[in-house]
């Protein structure tokens, strides 16, 4: 029998790859902190401290949870700001090690490249897997209502919202088990009850333990689950 170890992505079969595998290397991270300093240390620093950190809690807060190609991808496309693909490929993977080196990371046998970090999941140590708070997230699930408030029943575990996802799945997923508040709603949803929504918004609480900070609410099946 085969086991199906995933998950939100679809992806199945084979065992999720995580930061802490040993993605980089020691002389690649060197590489890559020379070209920081050339290219990046003008605004941001390696360390917890400073402006605009990029390590410690910024970077668990930015980056849990999504992969080390969705990293790579962003600071190839957006940085250095004014500047943005300025830089050579290989460059902006040194980069990338020298921050995943920063963030504790363990280097290992071979170099970080954009074909080799694309399922590569940010992880924090302990495997939470929980998104932190304020995190930009979707979740599907049964619009319901209790008492003067509104929840999503039979949820999803919340996603990082910028993830792209195929049109129309939404109405069709399997759901989750969790219930999550809906706070902050600023449209009626009274004739939804009932329905399947897909909802945009901010964590409250690591999570989403206090519910979410509702930016959008869309009907995606008239019936739920
Ligand atoms: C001229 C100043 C400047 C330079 C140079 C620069 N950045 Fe940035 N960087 C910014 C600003 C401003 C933001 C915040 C912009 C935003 O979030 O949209 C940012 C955001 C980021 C983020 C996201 C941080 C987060 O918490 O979401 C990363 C990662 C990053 N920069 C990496 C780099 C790297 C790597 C380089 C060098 C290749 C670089 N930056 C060069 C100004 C700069």
């Amino acid at each position: 029998m085969v086991a199906l170890l995933c998950c939100a992505t679809g992806v199945a079969g084979a065992q999720t790859r995580t930061v802490w595998d040993g993605v980089y290397t020691d002389a690649q991270a060197d590489r890559g902190s020379a070209a920081f300093g050339r290219s990046c240390a003008g605004c941001h620093t390696l360390g917890t401290q400073g402006r605009s950190p990029l390590a410690g809690d910024v970077f668990w807060k930015s980056f849990s949870q999504k992969t080390a190609g969705d990293l790579l991808e962003f600071v190839s496309l957006n940085m250095p700001n004014g500047a943005p693909a300025s830089l050579n490929a290989a460059t902006y993977a040194d980069i990338v090690a020298a921050m995943l080196k920063a963030n504790g990371l363990p280097a290992g046998a071979s170099e970080l490249g954009a074909t080799t970090v694309a399922g590569v999941q940010i992880v924090p140590k302990d495997g939470n897997t929980e998104l932190p708070a304020n995190a930009l997230v979707r979740v599907v699930g049964c619009l319901t209502r209790t008492g003067a408030e509104w929840t999503v029943t039979q949820a999803t575990a919340p996603e990082r919202a910028e993830r792209a996802q195929a049109a129309g799945q939404n109405a069709t997923r399997p759901l989750g088990s969790r219930t999550m508040a809906l706070k902050f709603v600023l449209t009626r949803l009274d004739t939804w009850a009932g329905a399947r929504v897909l909802v945009n918004g901010l964590l409250i609480g690591n999570g989403g333990a206090d519910g979410i900070n509702v930016t959008t609410v869309n009907r995606v099946a008239e019936k739920c689950p």
